[in-house]
């Protein structure tokens, strides 16, 4: 059996007299545990207030007298009936024992264990596979997201220094740092989770932490479907738009669903291409075997070693990409991107943060111009507009539903102006008393120019899809 003490622990330091020599020669708890911990039996349970600092003393202690390095070579199996006999240990020598019931005491124990091998309050909602992300306002404020729904959680850390420690433990694990002088960090977890860390000065209400959930079976177009975000029909006109190579982009708020949706219109990317994704943060999950994800690199401490997304677009030309994804354009690759667009590489697909199709291209544009290039906005536009040749818009709802708000096609300038053609659209018609968006997909009587190209592909165009009609 592996012996948890630390090295001065062992060494039979004064701390330890009072304690443990061997804590895995202590008893086995069978038989009353609250007879054998020396505790009153209880009713009610402690004030909260008492119970946090009970755990902190004890998760405290535990980390004085255990050897942490452990941690590194034995797993949680292993490691945990030890532990759990030491804070059995710990609760008995408590000076001012603080009476705990056994669902306290149950709790305490699997409390301490998620904050040895784990994330603290946290780690409940990791395990939990319904919660999609975690958002920690502050270290009392604690809400998760489910299917699509925020809601605050009982959830809380003990104060802001525990928080911080937990940050710091999500944040080394990955080789970075946060204090004053770099505030703010993203990072990732073991299982792919997407962490954002800002602390003060800049949060003003002390540390924030935002998880954002990476699921092991992302929605595919059947969920979209299912889950009213857009109608069969307007998935398979998604559908054909990406065989016959457009180029896409998907545009929409935060959390509106852009990379999902970017996910599952990439599944429809033939086998044969050779598809390069391009993002800050690989979230995407491609199924197509000849695929090469790159992610960007933040410079490091000494400010050195940033690799931009627009770095890896450039380089991804030399690659001899069939299909290039951008998983979110931010900035000055917009540019590189466009370019590649405009030069050959159909079918690129990319999303963007704006809350219209029209707004998307002004974002673009402006992005393009931050490149310092001296580019009339005329000539800007144009290039735009022969770029690209839909936008997405999709958005999340006041229910929490994520919909496909409209299908715009991008035509050639008119005048100064991109000429956009809404294709499909959602219409909102009321609210249910239980807060439900009641609406209807509708096709608004145009066929888009892009059908040619369905039809060169030999893409099926269903009969009077595009008549005026609901869906
Ligand atoms: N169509 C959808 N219906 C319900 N939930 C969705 C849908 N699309 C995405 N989500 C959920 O919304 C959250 C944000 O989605 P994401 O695609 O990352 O948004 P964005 O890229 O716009 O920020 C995720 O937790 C995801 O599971
Ligand atoms: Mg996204």
């Amino acid at each position: 059996m592996i012996d948890i003490l630390n090295r001065s622990q062992k060494r039979g330091g004064k701390e330890s007299a009072r304690t443990v020599s061997n804590p895995s020669a202590s008893p086995v708890v069978s038989k009353g545990a609250d007879e054998l911990l020396g505790i009153r039996p209880r009713r009610r349970g402690v004030a909260d207030n008492e119970y946090y600092e009970l755990k902190t003393r004890i998760h405290d202690r535990l980390i004085d007298l255990m050897d942490l390095t452990l941690l590194d070579s034995f797993d949680e199996v292993t490691l945990a009936p030890q532990i759990r006999r030491l804070v059995e240990q710990i609760l008995r020598d408590e000076e001012n024992r603080v009476p705990l019931n056994l669902n306290e005491r149950e709790k305490l124990f699997r409390e301490i264990q998620d904050e040895v091998f784990g994330l603290g309050p946290l780690e409940p909602f990791l395990q939990d596979p319904t919660v999609s992300d975690i958002l920690v306002n502050n270290y009392r404020q604690i809400y998760v997201e489910r299917f699509g729904k925020l809601e605050i959680t009982e959830a809380r850390f003990k104060d802001d220094i525990h928080l911080r420690k937990i940050i710091d433990k999500i944040v080394s694990a990955v080789g970075r740092r946060i204090d004053e002088s770099s505030p703010m960090v993203d990072a990732r977890l073991a299982d792919g989770s997407r962490v954002n860390a800002i602390i003060p000065p800049l949060a003003m209400d002390g540390s924030v932490l935002s998880i954002r959930r990476f699921f092991r079976d992302p929605l595919e177009l059947e969920d979209l479907i299912t889950l009213g975000t857009m109608t069969a029909e307007i998935a398979e006109i998604l559908k054909g738009i990406v065989k016959a190579k457009l180029n896409v982009l998907i545009s929409g708020g935060t959390g509106s669903g852009k990379t999902t949706l970017l996910n599952v219109l990439s599944r429809f990317i033939p086998n044969e291409e050779r598809i390069i994704t391009i993002e800050d943060v690989a979230e995407l999950q491609l199924k197509q075997d000849h695929c090469v994800r790159l992610e960007t690199r933040p410079p490091n401490i000494e400010g050195k070693g940033e690799v931009t997304q627009r770095d890896l677009v450039r380089n991804s030309l030399r690659m001899r990409p069939d299909r290039i994804i951008v998983g979110e354009v931010r900035g000055q690759e917009s540019f590189d991107m466009l370019q590649a667009m405009n030069t050959g590489h159909e079918g690129s697909l990319t999303t963007i943060h704006a809350n219209s199709p029209r707004d998307a291209l002004m974002r673009l544009e402006t992005m393009v111009a931050m490149t310092g290039m001296d580019i009339p906005s005329e000539f800007m536009r144009k290039y735009i507009s022969s770029a690209l040749d839909v936008v997405i818009q999709v958005a999340r709802l006041p229910d929490g539903s994520r919909k496909v708000m409209s299908l715009q096609e991008i035509l050639r300038m008119e005048g100064n102006m991109i000429t956009l053609q809404q294709i499909f659209c959602f219409e909102q018609e009321g609210i249910e008393e239980d807060g439900r968006i009641l609406g209807k997909f509708k096709a608004c009587g145009i066929r888009p120019r892009f059908t040619e190209k369905f039809q060169i592909m030999g893409i099926p165009v269903p009969q009077g899809i595009f008549e005026v009609r609901e869906l």
